[in-house]
C-alpha cells in the first residue's frame, strides 16, 4: 500500500494505535513531499506556460482545500484520531504543514529549468531526470514578478509626514491599547463627555480602550520630553462607529503638537496655512471657525477652500465651496499641567486630522471602505 491509499483511511483502519506509528506515518508522507518536489525539478519543463501548470498542479495536490493530501490527512487521520493519538497526530501535522511550505511549491517555477540541448549544465537535486542537460533559453520572455505599490493611505500620511519634518517636526508614536487616563482623564475629558460612552469607544476593560484618538500620546510625549517640543503623531485610532462610506471602525489620525514659549493661535494658523498649501496648492485659503475639543481651547475647525473648483462648488467639496481639514485649538493649561509642563512658562497648540479622509478628499476617492478591503484592481491605480 503505498503511502496515497494510507492517506485514504483511518489510523484505526492502518492499525495505527501509538505515537511511533504515527511518526513513521507522517516521516514518509514528508519524503513523499520531498521526493515529488526533486522530480518536478529535475524532469524540467520547456515551455514556461507548462512550468506554470506543473508546479500548480503539484501544489493542488498537496495543498488543495478539497481533496490536496493535506487535507485527506487531516479528514481520515486527525479529525477521527482517538483522545490518546490526538496531540501526536496534531504535531505531526503542523510539522508536515511546515514542511510542505517550506517547499514553496509555487515558487517552485523559478527552479525549474528549460529542456534546450546548448547552454551549459547545471546541478541538479536528486530525481529522475538528475544529470540530464538543462539549458536556458534567454531569449523567452522572462517571469513576471508583479510589484506592489504604497497604500493610498501610507502614501499620504508620508506627504504629510514630508510637510512636518521640513519644519522642523519629529514623528512620535504611542500605544494604540491605551489606558482612559491618557485616552480621555489627562485630556480633560470628564467622565460625563459622551466621548465616554460606549458608542464611540471600544473598551478592553474599564480603564482600558483601544484608542480613540492620537490625542493621548501629547502627554505622553510632553510627559517624555518636557518643552519645547515640536511633534507630529501618526497613527491608528479607533472607534464604535458603524462602517459607512466616511466611517470605518479603524482609520488613522495625525496629530500635531508644537508647545514653547510664547507660542499663539498666530503660530497655529500661520503652521496650518502653510501645510495646506504645501498640500493642495498655493492658491487654497484656510478658514477658521471656533469649536470645542476639552483638550483644547479655544478650539477651531479649519477648512480649506476647495483645490478642484477654487471654492465655487463642485462634487468634491460637495457643492459648498469648502472642505473641512481638522480640530485644532491652544493646548489647554490644564492639559499641559498634566503634561507636566508649567503653563505660565509655556503655551502650546495643537491638531488632529483624519488621514484616510484626506486620502479620499486628494485622491477623490468615494467611500473609505475601499481602502481596507485588499482589492489588488483599487490598490494597483496608486
Ligand atoms: C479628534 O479626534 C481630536 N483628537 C482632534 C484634535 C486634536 C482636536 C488636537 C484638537 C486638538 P475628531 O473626533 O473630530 O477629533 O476626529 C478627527 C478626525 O478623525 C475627523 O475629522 C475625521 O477625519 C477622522 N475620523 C473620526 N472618526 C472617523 C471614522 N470613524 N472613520 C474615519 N475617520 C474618522
Amino acid at each position: 500500500m503505498t503511502i496515497f491509499d494510507k492517506i485514504r483511511r483511518t489510523l484505526q483502519e492502518l492499525g495505527v494505535s501509538d505515537a511511533q506509528g504515527v511518526e513513521s506515518l507522517f516521516a514518509e508522507l514528508r519524503k513523499a513531499a520531498e521526493h515529488e518536489r526533486a522530480e518536478l525539478v529535475a524532469g524540467g519543463a520547456p515551455q514556461q506556460a507548462e512550468r506554470d501548470g506543473l508546479c500548480k498542479a503539484l501544489r493542488d495536490r498537496w495543498l488543495a482545500r478539497k481533496g490536496g493530501f493535506l487535507s485527506q490527512v487531516d479528514e481520515n487521520w486527525l479529525k477521527p484520531a482517538s483522545k490518546e493519538l490526538k496531540p501526536v497526530v496534531g504535531k505531526q501535522f503542523n510539522k508536515l504543514r511546515r514542511f510542505t511550505a517550506s517547499l514553496e511549491f509555487e515558487k517552485l517555477v523559478e527552479a525549474l529549468p528549460f529542456q534546450q540541448e546548448t547552454a551549459p549544465q547545471m546541478e541538479l537535486p536528486l530525481g529522475s531526470g538528475a544529470g540530464r542537460p538543462v539549458p536556458r533559453d534567454l531569449t523567452l520572455p522572462g517571469l513576471r514578478r508583479p510589484l506592489g505599490s504604497i497604500h493610498p493611505v501610507t502614501r499620504m500620511q508620508r506627504e504629510i509626514e514630508d510637510i512636518f519634518l521640513r519644519l522642523g517636526f519629529w514623528i512620535e508614536s504611542g500605544p494604540e491599547i491605551e489606558s482612559t487616563y491618557y485616552n480621555f482623564d489627562a485630556l480633560n475629558i470628564p467622565e460625563s463627555h459622551p466621548s465616554r460612552d460606549d458608542w464611540d469607544t471600544l473598551y478592553i476593560d474599564s480603564k482600558t480602550v483601544l484608542r480613540t484618538h492620537t490625542s493621548p500620546v501629547q502627554i505622553r510625549a510632553m510627559e517624555k520630553y518636557g518643552a519645547p517640543l515640536y511633534i507630529i503623531i501618526p497613527g491608528k485610532c479607533y472607534r464604535h462607529d458603524n462602517p459607512d462610506s466616511t466611517h470605518s471602525p479603524m482609520f488613522h489620525q495625525i496629530e500635531g503638537l508644537a508647545i514653547d514659549e510664547d507660542i499663539t493661535f498666530a503660530d497655529l494658523k500661520g503652521t496650518l496655512d502653510f501645510f495646506a498649501k504645501m498640500l493642495f496648492g498655493e492658491k487654497v485659503r484656510t478658514r477658521f471657525q471656533p469649536s470645542f475639543f476639552p483638550f483644547t481651547e479655544p478650539s477651531g475647525e479649519v477648512a480649506v477652500s476647495c483645490f478642484v473648483c477654487d471654492g465655487q462648488g463642485c462634487r468634491v467639496c460637495k457643492e459648498s465651496g469648502w472642505i473641512e481639514l481638522m480640530g485644532c485649538g491652544m493646548v489647554h493649561p490644564q492639559v499641559l499641567r498634566n503634561g507636566g509642563i508649567d503653563p505660565e512658562k509655556y503655551s502650546g497648540w495643537a491638531f488632529g486630522l483624519g488621514v484616510d479622509r484626506f486620502a479620499m478628499v486628494k485622491y477623490d476617492i468615494n467611500d473609505i471602505q475601499l481602502f481596507f478591503q485588499g482589492d489588488v484592481r483599487f490598490l494597483e491605480q496608486f
